[in-house]
């Protein structure tokens, strides 16, 4: 039996029978959302804090709108008009909350290592919603949920994760959840933009995208995240475009039923084509609606949901 789930922090804690939870418990609560009442009682009476240190869009109205089709009440925090502004340490900020009786914190950070630090000084589950470069562990579940959604069993793919992997959180959950399902990665990056951890990570890397373009079921790329570089890891937009972004010559030469995929925000004209994250083999609107089953899926585990679907409110849920 798979043990109880306690925390969401790195994609590390998850064994590949979690993951299969947390990835059938999202299936049978996406049906909520096409319902005319998009909501279940679930989580009714609990109380779940967004909060939120760094900027956000999609992570953070998922997380929301999750909470909220389970039925919690959900209170957003985030650093500008709090307190955080004033320099309170983020161990008086926790300790605020846990005097509060909240239930559940989502936490997105600048700081690595945040979640984990959290955890330790309150005892309700912290969810971690993208810290530092480290982790983003509802990412990555999302994008298994969607491959698997779109391409079936896991461990038979191939799955190039492009871009800029250095300063990637989502790089490091993603490649870690496929490998824990078994299956293969090629990362494909400039060499300035690959961390020195990479030989570890159980995957290939390639210099071009053009030498596994045909092999691949799945090109992930990834933002390049300016706002983290200072100077130069590549001469220009224009080159990084032409030899490491997804263009049409590129995607026609994938295999057939293959797909595109990208975490967003997307630097349309840099990793990918307008023409690219337009195309019907582009998943990406999928992945955002996904998120929010998977999100509904960990909330549920993590506030008393067991994994045979336990209570009058979740047998509603699962039934
Ligand atoms: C990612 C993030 O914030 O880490 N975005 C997201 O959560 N959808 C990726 C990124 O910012 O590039």
């Amino acid at each position: 039996m798979t043990a109880r789930l306690h925390h969401l922090l790195s994609m590390e804690d998850l064994d590949a029978a979690m993951i299969e939870l947390i990835l059938d418990t999202a299936h049978k609560l996406h049906e909520i959302a096409d319902r005319p009442i998009k909501k279940v009682p679930t989580l009714r009476g609990r109380t779940v804090c967004n909060m939120f240190l760094e900027d956000s869009t999609r992570t953070r109205l998922s997380f929301d709108l999750a909470a909220k089709r389970l039925s919690a009440d959900v209170l957003t925090f985030t650093g500008k008009g709090s307190s955080v502004s004033k320099g309170e340490s983020f161990r008086d900020t926790a300790l605020t909350l846990k005097a509060m009786g909240i239930d559940a914190v989502v936490v997105r950070s600048h700081s690595s290592g945040a979640p984990q630090q959290l955890a330790s000084y309150i005892d309700v589950p912290v969810l971690n919603a993208g810290d530092g470069w480290h982790q983003h562990p509802t990412q990555a579940l999302l994008d298994l949920y969607t491959m698997r959604h779109h391409l079936g069993d896991l461990s038979q793919l191939h799955v190039a994760v492009i871009g800029d992997i250095l300063h990637s959180r989502v790089a490091r959950s993603e490649v870690q959840g496929l490998r824990t399902m078994g299956a293969r990665v090629t990362i494909v990056a400039p060499p300035t933009l690959l961390p020195p951890s990479i030989q570890g990570w159980g995957v290939d890397v390639v210099r071009s995208i053009d030498d596994i373009i045909d092999d691949i079921d799945v090109a992930y790329l990834l933002r390049v995240q300016h706002e983290r570089m200072q100077g130069g890891f590549f001469p220009s937009s224009r080159e990084y475009a032409r030899i490491w972004g997804m263009n049409g010559d590129r995607l026609r030469r994938m295999k057939a039923g293959s797909i595109v995929m990208h975490p967003g925000p997307m630097n349309r004209g840099v990793e990918i084509t307008s023409e690219v994250a337009d195309h019907k083999r582009a998943v990406i609107s999928d992945q955002v609606t996904n998120g929010i089953a998977v999100r509904m899926a960990v909330l549920y585990l993590l506030l008393g949901g067991g994994p045979e679907g336990a209570g009058h409110a979740s047998a509603e849920v699962m039934a």
